[in-house]
């Protein structure tokens, strides 16, 4: 096995310690968070665990089902006890860039919905502060406002990219029918600020900027696995 794919695995395997019997589980999106879902799988299948999943995207979705994880939704189950999720970059403080699959909005929705939630990475996305390594902030965004959002994220101190689809001409297409703009502003000094101010722009959906959201962080080392743990406020 490649040495990121370990560490996301070791990650996956300590995050879904927390899942309990008959628990609700927020199913998060990306390639680290389908090995947190595969793994419950394997519970659901052999060790007979019950809980329901509620997927944040449309991979996650299918992804489950596969899986043999009953699925149900927010209207059902408006609390969610605990969710496994990936992050594009995150930082000591649980500060968090996720959007990288585009499926910022419904993972923010799920997360915001969750008693716990609990972040899964490598190594390699953990950084001093967001935005380093010329990370970008994924922007979802309504595709008639694309413009005037690039330009006021221009008045912000970004460079904005229409992400474009691949298998697709043009833009990607979220889950919810919308574009996402990928913008790169270098170090952020204050995310929850800055998060603040491109959501006011009219057209935003919403940012990849998660603050203040993660309980529990797992990073795959090589030989081990960090937990950094914060006092949600
Ligand atoms: C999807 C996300 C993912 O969690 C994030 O992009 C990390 O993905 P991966 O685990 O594949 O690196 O936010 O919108």
């Amino acid at each position: 096995m490649d040495a990121i794919l370990e560490q996301k695995q070791k990650a996956a395997l300590e995050a879904v310690k927390h899942v309990k019997d008959n628990f609700i589980v927020g199913l998060g999106s990306g390639s680290t968070a389908a090995l947190a879902i595969e793994a419950l799988g394997k519970q659901v299948k052999t060790q007979n665990l019950h809980i329901k999943g509620i997927p944040s995207s449309y991979q996650a979705f299918q992804l489950a089902v596969d899986c043999g994880i009953p699925i149900t939704t927010l209207e059902e189950h408006p609390q969610i006890d605990v969710t496994i999720d990936g992050a594009d970059q995150l930082t000591t403080e649980l500060f968090l860039i996720k959007g990288g699959g585009a499926a910022l909005a419904r993972e923010k929705i799920v997360a915001a919905a969750s008693k716990q939630n609990i972040i899964i990475a490598d190594q390699n996305k953990k950084a001093a502060h967001l935005g380093a390594n010329n990370q970008f902030v994924p922007i979802e965004v309504i595709p008639f406002a694309l413009t005037p959002v690039k330009q006021k994220l221009c008045e912000l101190g970004a460079k904005p990219v229409v992400r474009e689809a691949k298998g697709k001409l043009g833009p990607i297409l979220t889950d919810n029918g919308n574009a996402v703009i990928d913008g790169y502003f270098g170090e952020i000094a204050n995310p929850a600020d800055l998060a603040v101010k491109i959501k006011m722009i009219p057209g935003v959906v919403e940012t990849g900027f998660f603050v203040g959201l993660t309980d529990i962080a797992y990073i795959g080392m090589d030989n081990t696995v960090e937990k950094i743990a914060k006092q949600r406020k």
